[in-house]
C-alpha cells in the first residue's frame, strides 16, 4: 500500500530535507584527502542533532551509523572508518534526518583531492541520471518510466546500473511502497499520484552490476572491483508540480 502525504506532511518532510541538504553541502567543504569518514559521520551527526532533528540510519535495523560512507568499489551501506581518505578516492555520503517524525533521505558522491577521468565520468554520469529519473517523475507517469531513463542514460554512457538496491516511498518510515528501481522497462509499475513522496537513488559502476556483501553483513560491493557512485533525493508529486525535498 501507498501512504499518500498531504501537503501539511510533504511541508514537514521539506523541512528535514532542508537540513540534509545543508548538511551535504557542509560534508562537501570538509572532504579532502586526509580525513576520515569517522570524521564526517561524526560531522554528521553533531550537525543534525544541533538542527533538533536526528539520524535515522542509526540503529536502523541494527545499522550503527549516523551515516553510510562508501568508498570506491562499496556501493552502499559502507561503514564510517577511521582509515583516512586518499587523494582519487569516490566517496558516497547516504543520511536519512528525522525531524519531528518525518524523513528525508539523500545520498551524495564526492571526489576525494584529484580523481581520474573515469571517477569524475562515473560521478557526473550518475548524477545526472537521477535527473534524468527525475525529469520522469510528474504525475500520470509510471515508476517505470522514471526507471527506464536512468537505465537508458546510464548504459548509453557505458556504466552498469545495480539491481540490488532501489529506491522507495518515505514518510515516517524509512521504507515505504513504491519500489522505485533505476532499470526496467519504460510504462510499467504504479502510476505516480499527487501525495506520493519517494526517492530516486541509482547506483552505477563501471563494471558488472554485480553486489557482494562483506562479512560485516552491511558493506555491498562491486562483484569486480569497479568504482560504484551514488546520488539521491527525495521528491514529491504534488499539485504545485514534483518538489525536490533534499535540496537547500
Ligand atoms: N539511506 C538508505 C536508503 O536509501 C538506507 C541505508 S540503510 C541503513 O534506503 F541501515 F543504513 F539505514
Ligand atoms: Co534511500
Amino acid at each position: 500500500m501507498i501512504i499518500m502525504k498531504s501537503m501539511e506532511e510533504i511541508g514537514k518532510m521539506r523541512a528535514a530535507g532542508k537540513i540534509l541538504a545543508e548538511c551535504h553541502r557542509q560534508i562537501a567543504g570538509i572532504i579532502q584527502p586526509g580525513i576520515t569518514t569517522w570524521e564526517i559521520d561524526e560531522f554528521a551527526e553533531k550537525f543534525i542533532l544541533s538542527q533538533g532533528a536526528t539520524p535515522e540510519q542509526k540503529g536502523y535495523h541494527g545499522y550503527p551509523y549516523a551515516t553510510c560512507a562508501s568508498v570506491n568499489d562499496v556501493i552502499c551501506h559502507g561503514f564510517p572508518k577511521k582509515e583516512p581518505l586518499k587523494e582519487g578516492d569516490i566517496v558516497t555520503i547516504d543520511m536519512v534526518v528525522n525531524l519531528n517524525g518525518w524523513l528525508a533521505d539523500s545520498a551524495w558522491s564526492y571526489g576525494v583531492g584529484n580523481i581520474s577521468e573515469q571517477a569524475q565520468k562515473l560521478l557526473d554520469i550518475t548524477k545526472e541520471s537521477m535527473f534524468k529519473g527525475i525529469e520522469q517523475a510528474v504525475a500520470g507517469n509510471r515508476v517505470g518510466d522514471v526507471a527506464h531513463a536512468i537505465q537508458t542514460y546510464a548504459e548509453s554512457n557505458g556504466f552498469s546500473v545495480v539491481r540490488d538496491f532501489i529506491g522507495h516511498g518515505i514518510g515516517s518510515e524509512m521504507h515505504e511502497k513504491p519500489d522505485v528501481p533505476s532499470y526496467g522497462p519504460a510504462g510499467k509499475g504504479p502510476r505516480l499520484k499527487e501525495g506520493m513522496v519517494f526517492t530516486i537513488e541509482p547506483m552505477l559502476n563501471t563494471g558488472s552490476y554485480r553486489t557482494k556483501t562483506d562479512a560485516d553483513g552491511w558493506t555491498a560491493r562491486t562483484i569486480d572491483g569497479g568504482l560504484s557512485a551514488q546520488y539521491e533525493h527525495t521528491l514529491a508529486i504534488t499539485p504545485e508540480g514534483t518538489i525536490l525535498l533534499t535540496q537547500l
